[in-house]
């Protein structure tokens, strides 16, 4: 593992690590610790990442253990043109092998974020992220963009007695917006995903049409995510 950055301020048993090829069996421990089976990303992908764009991929290790791993790429975005942007996560990564890494990309584009599940809800996720704008600021981009998902969504329609593959594709984006909008009493996002995105400085740009997925939790949408960095 290469030491790339030592301290966290107050959170003195971190290390915040650039990974390589050597730590792949523990990117993959972590992975399947994150991640439910048809979600975790096979070993080949860390790899590729890895070798396309090194500096794009760090850990978080606690007491000399890897528990959060980041992964990102650069890509070339006018948010000016946003209307105009229908890409998904796959289109957007080369289905995660980031083949579609554009090396002189104004934008950095956060690929994966992932806490194993015993050391969620500590910070690590906010840290991770806080490294990538590091990497983002240090390379010159101007900004952080990413794909989040609505991983409470299909839940929120469910206890509401409404079967979302019951709906128009109308209807579905109408109940997606509306959900997307919603707030806890301390004003922050409802949705957990959201707000941990918009915790670590990003702002949504706007909800994707329903082919972000395949992911049926979020009904298959995204949430074009961003930051001027
Ligand atoms: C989302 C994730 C990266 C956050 O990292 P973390 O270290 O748990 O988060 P932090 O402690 O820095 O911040 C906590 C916030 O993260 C969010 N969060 C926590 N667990 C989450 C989960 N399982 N799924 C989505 N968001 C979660 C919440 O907004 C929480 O804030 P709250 O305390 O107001 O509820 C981590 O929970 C995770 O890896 N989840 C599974 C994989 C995933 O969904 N990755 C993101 C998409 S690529």
């Amino acid at each position: 593992m290469k030491l790339y950055h030592v301290e966290i301020p107050n959170m003195a048993s971190f290390v915040i690590s650039q990974l390589t090829e050597s730590d792949i069996e523990e990117i993959d421990r972590v992975e399947k610790n994150t991640w439910p089976i048809d979600w975790q990303a096979p070993k080949e992908k860390f790899q590729a990442r890895i070798k396309m764009f090194p500096a794009g991929v760090f850990g978080l290790s606690k007491n000399d253990k890897l528990v959060g791993v980041t992964t990102s790429m650069r890509i070339n975005f006018d948010p000016n043109k946003i209307n105009d942007y229908h890409k998904t996560w796959d289109e957007i990564t080369g289905n995660g092998f980031i083949d579609t890494h554009e090396p002189d990309g104004n934008t950095l584009y956060v690929v994966s974020v992932g806490v194993q599940r015993e050391s969620q809800g500590k910070g690590y996720g906010q840290q991770l992220v806080a490294k990538q704008f590091e990497l983002a600021k240090s390379l010159g981009c101007k900004y952080l963009m990413l794909g989040a998902r609505l991983p409470k969504f299909r839940d929120s329609l469910t206890t509401q007695g409404i079967n979302p593959d019951n709906l128009s594709t109308p209807e579905l984006i109408q109940k997606a917006q509306e959900y997307l909008q919603l707030k806890r009493a301390d004003n922050l996002r409802q949705e957990p995903e959201i707000r941990f995105y918009e915790k670590c400085g990003l702002t949504v740009l706007k909800l994707t049409d329903p082919d972000f997925g395949p992911d049926p939790e979020s009904c298959n949408f995204g949430v074009i995510m961003l930051a001027e960095v």
